[in-house]
């Protein structure tokens, strides 16, 4: 165990000796590299390949491709039988990009986008209110059918419902690889509107019955979903036993969270830019309770996924969005480890591809930014009194992740000082 964590722990420090020298993978402010450095809590869990050990000396990286190919070697254990593993998340915590680490695995996962878009959307009531119990009872009755590649429930709430199984309307078909390959994907033929489509090739509408037959023939199922407010309602996932569940839970900085929702839904806060202009934040406001109920409901999630009840015992993982943003390989194989399934190539592939590139795609979906350059930007561009007022309501969601308070204006915007303190969770 202890040699395990050392060789791990030098390799690391070989990769961030490499990140910072070479700027590979993604390049961090040097600081926050140092900083992480000692205590990153990646080491334990990766396990290099084989029982020849290197040394230090033998680490002689000199270039991007050899730290391609110590990726490579990292194996996960190996693990019997389907895994359903499902990204929670909520919006703007980098979900869609996570995502992809699963998305992108190759031929044998069946991954979904968001499908309980379709549930929330039809669930919800006039004015846009929306019965609590029933959304989360329905949310957990959809998920289980759809880990067993029954997608019947799904169906009854797609709008307008599906004629013999096959739509056009399943919401970002296109964000699935699984429903946008063979043999999903059925030879086009032009049939009026289509809202969602594959992006890389043109497919016939969706046929779900064959969706269902695929899902069927793959290993692995991943759903990601920003709709699942409360993990302990997922508990009759994790104890069905026709289901091998994994939770990956991914958090990040509630004011970066703020930031980027400001941007994203523009109109949904132009009030909230009206306050900031004149200086004063109303605490009594609806959209800044509903701030508060989320942070309280990521955190309460969490708690309980922390605590491990024996429900939950090796099945909960939380990751904190700004970690992936600056090793987002290592983080995806810690992920890959957690869940027992094998790291593809495929998947690392993708990974280099899209850290490296530079935020010229545009798009709030966008999965392609510089994501290490993502992670701080908020600061620059948020007021301080909004950064003070999401402090004030998420304190103890904040303290649990390990994001530090600014307490002044000149410390927000000071780049030498990290507002991520370095946590491990498990
Ligand atoms: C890596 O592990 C696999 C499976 O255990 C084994 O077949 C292979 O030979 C190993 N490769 C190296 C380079 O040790
Ligand atoms: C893994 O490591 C071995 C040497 O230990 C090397 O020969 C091989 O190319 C590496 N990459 C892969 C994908 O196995
Ligand atoms: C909410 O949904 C539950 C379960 O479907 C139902 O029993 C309850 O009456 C609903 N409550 C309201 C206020 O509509
Ligand atoms: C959908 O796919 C199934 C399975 O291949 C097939 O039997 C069915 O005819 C298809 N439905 C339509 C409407 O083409
Ligand atoms: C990514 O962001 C960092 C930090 O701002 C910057 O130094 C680097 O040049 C960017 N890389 C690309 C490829 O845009």
């Amino acid at each position: 165990m202890k040699i395990k964590y050392t060789i791990s722990l030098i390799f690391i420090v070989a990769v961030v000796i490499i990140e910072k020298e070479n700027n590979i993978i993604s390049k961090v402010s040097d600081k926050l590299a140092l900083k992480q450095t000692p205590q990153t809590p990646l080491p334990s869990s990766i396990r290099q390949n084989g029982s020849s050990v290197p040394v230090l000396s033998e680490l002689d990286f000199s270039s991007y491709l050899e730290v391609k190919w110590r990726l490579e070697n990292i194996t996960s254990e190996p693990s019997e039988g389907r895994k359903h593993i499902l990204l929670l998340a909520t919006t703007r915590t980098g979900s869609s990009f996570v995502g992809e680490f699963f998305n992108q695995h190759g031929s044998n996962m069946f991954y979904l986008f968001e499908p309980l878009w379709h549930v929330e959307r039809m669930l919800t009531l006039e004015g846009g209110r929306t019965n609590g119990t029933a959304l989360t009872q329905t949310y957990r009755d959809v998920l289980r059918q759809l880990f067993l590649c029954d997608f019947s429930m799904l169906e009854t709430f797609i709008e307008p419902p599906p004629k013999d199984h096959v739509t056009t309307r399943l919401f970002r078909r296109g964000s699935s690889q699984s429903l946008c390959n063979d043999p999903v994907c059925t030879p086009f033929v032009k049939k009026g509107y289509e809202p969602y489509h594959c992006h890389n090739r043109r497919c016939a509408a969706l046929n779900l019955t064959l969706a269902s037959l695929s899902c069927l023939e793959k290993e692995n199922h991943a759903i990601k979903s920003v709709r699942v407010r409360q993990l302990e309602t997922l508990r009759s996932l994790a104890e069905d036993p026709r289901l091998d569940l994994k939770v990956i839970q991914l958090v990040r900085d509630p004011r970066a969270m703020l930031a980027s929702r400001m941007v994203a839904f523009a109109n949904k806060y132009e009030h909230w830019k009206r306050w900031i202009m004149d200086g004063d934040i109303p605490e009594d406001d609806n959209e800044v309770r509903k701030l508060k109920g989320n942070c309280e409901n990521i955190r309460v999630s969490a708690e309980v996924g922390l605590r491990q009840p024996p429900w939950l015992r090796g099945r909960y993982m939380l990751v904190r969005y700004e970690d992936i943003a600056m090793f987002p390989m290592l983080k995806a194989a810690e992920m890959y480890r957690f869940t027992g399934i094998p790291f593809t190539p495929q998947v690392k592939d993708w990974i280099l591809r899209n850290t490296q590139a530079s935020d010229k795609a545009s798009g709030v979906y966008s999965t392609q930014k510089n994501s290490s350059q993502q992670v701080e930007k908020w600061r620059f561009n948020m007021p301080f009194k909004l950064a003070q007022m999401v402090q004030k309501l998420c304190r103890p969601t904040m303290s649990l992740f390990g994001y530090t308070f600014a307490e002044s204006e000149e410390m927000l915007t000071d780049r030498s000082i990290s507002l991520i303190e370095e946590r491990t969770f498990l």
